[in-house]
């Protein structure tokens, strides 16, 4: 095996800096890769709209794979559209260092949730071939299908699938505002959902996932901060509730005769906010984003109402005690009012604990290159957080400008990604460093450090 002095950061060892810690990444290639991204999926409406599994999404994959091509990495798309570029390592045998993130967005969202950590996975390879430098390991870039749970309810699908998280069954289960299941969402972009399988990564072909991903809160910019280095990812309980009255004439039915599905819907809303909001359950996000009102006219009372329950904590246990009391209770409210509720569970993800040794090779990086940096944890649901079950992973967040997220406001400046990209180079640097010298199981008893 190949000593460190080899891999750009042997002299980091000893917390000096390296000729690579000038190596800046380049702020106008950067908004020019945003900018072409954000032109796929453009809404007239405002922001993008580059829902999961959509022709959008299938485009800017194109144009990534593209720019991966161009740099000479080998790059495939596997079989649920996840986009998997290489660039050779010295050792052909080493297990693969990853870097990405998504390139799907929520309707009507904004241009840099995930696309931000793409364009810093490009723009590193980019830098590494300006200065001719080859890693230990390989490196890889991954740009992840239909991360966004917008579509179908289900997050991360590209990457739960690459982690073994993703069944046939929710492939046909899941579907669109339009009943469009995610398996003919796939056929209709050309991928073959009787694939799945194929997708699954070995755990022995990957020593390591980096993704940086824009914060969506106002944390790093409130302290005035660089990055964030994330300890804790938020898992989510989603459900899809019916409520099911009687419609009937709005102005000859008598108040107290009345089985209105929207103000049981209304009730249930405030009670997620409610029980969110109890100290039993802190730190728990509940969210009703979206109800279809039936039949939706002025003079009729609603009957039926179909909403989403989406539930948030980095804590499973309170997670899912929260969405169970939510169902408890609304069962509850819909019975007094003579309404029936249907519960569906769309998705649920557990939260993720992410690896402290990554963390901690991170935080010697920031500190070396002089970035002010916070250890924080995620709100939103993250690919890096799938990947984790298969492979150590870790998480770079840059500041979102007012916190604003999933919405065409969104923004971070290419200079504050330019900064991530720059610690995400390093970052990969050091891992692929330290990984190398690791010494390997039954070459050096005494070396036992967990690999
Ligand atoms: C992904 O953006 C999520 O909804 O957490
Ligand atoms: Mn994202
Ligand atoms: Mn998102």
């Amino acid at each position: 095996m190949t000593g460190a002095e080899d891999h750009g950061e042997s002299a980091a060892k000893d917390g000096t800096g390296t000729e690579a810690d000038d190596w800046r990444p380049d702020t106008g290639r950067i908004s020019a890769m945003l900018e072409a991204i954000a032109a796929t999926g453009r809404d007239p409406r405002g922001g993008v709209s580059r829902l999961a599994y959509s022709a959008e999404e299938r485009k800017a994959h194109d144009l990534v794979g593209g720019w991966l091509r161009e740099l000479g990495l080998s790059c495939r798309q596997d079989a649920v559209g996840n986009t998997i570029a290489e660039r050779a390592g010295e050792n052909p045998r080493a297990p693969g260092i990853g870097t990405g993130s998504h390139l799907d967005s929520v309707p009507r969202g904004g241009r840099f949730d995930g696309v931000a950590g793409v364009v810093a996975a490009v723009e590193v390879m980019r830098i590494l071939n300006e200065h001719g430098l080859r890693t230990h390991h390989p490196l890889r870039v991954v740009a992840f299908a239909a991360e966004e749970g917008a579509r179908f309810g289900e997050p991360c699908i590209g990457s739960k699938a690459v982690a073994g998280l993703l069944e046939a069954a929710d492939c046909v289960r899941a579907r669109d505002l339009d009943g469009v299941t995610i398996a003919e969402a796939m056929r209709g972009t050309g991928l073959d959902p009787e694939r799945l399988a194929e997708a699954r990564w070995n755990a022995e072909d990957w020593a390591a996932f980096v993704e940086l991903h824009v914060e969506q809160a106002n944390v790093l910019e409130t302290e005035d901060l660089a990055l964030g280095l994330v300890d804790l990812v938020s898992g989510s309980t989603r459900m899809l509730l019916t409520a099911r009255g009687q419609a009937q004439h709005s102005g000859s039915t008598p108040m107290a005769l009345r089985a209105d599905a929207l103000t049981t819907a209304a009730a249930i809303v405030l009670l997620a906010e409610a029980v969110a909001t109890d100290p039993r359950h802190r730190g728990t996000r509940a969210t009703v984003g979206r109800l279809e009102v039936e039949p939706n006219s002025i003079t009729t009372i609603p009957g039926t109402v179909r909403f989403t329950v989406d539930v948030r904590d980095v804590d499973s246990d309170r997670q899912r005690r929260t969405a169970a009391e939510l169902v408890e209770r609304g069962r509850q409210i819909s019975a007094r009012r003579g309404v029936e509720l249907d519960v569906e569970v769309m998705a649920d993800s557990s939260p993720a604990v992410l690896p402290m040794w990554l963390r901690q090779l991170n935080s010697e990086v920031c500190q070396r290159l002089g970035v002010p940096y916070r250890v924080m944890s995620s709100g939103a649901s993250h690919d890096a957080q799938m990947v984790n079950r298969v492979a150590p992973a870790a998480m770079l967040f840059v500041p979102s400008k007012g916190g604003l997220s999933h919405v065409p406001e969104e923004w971070t400046s290419a200079a504050d990604i330019a900064e991530g990209a720059h610690v995400l180079l390093h970052a990969l640097l050091r891992i692929d460093g330290f990984l190398a010298d690791l010494p390997l199981p039954g070459v050096d008893p005494e070396g036992s450090l967990g690999r």
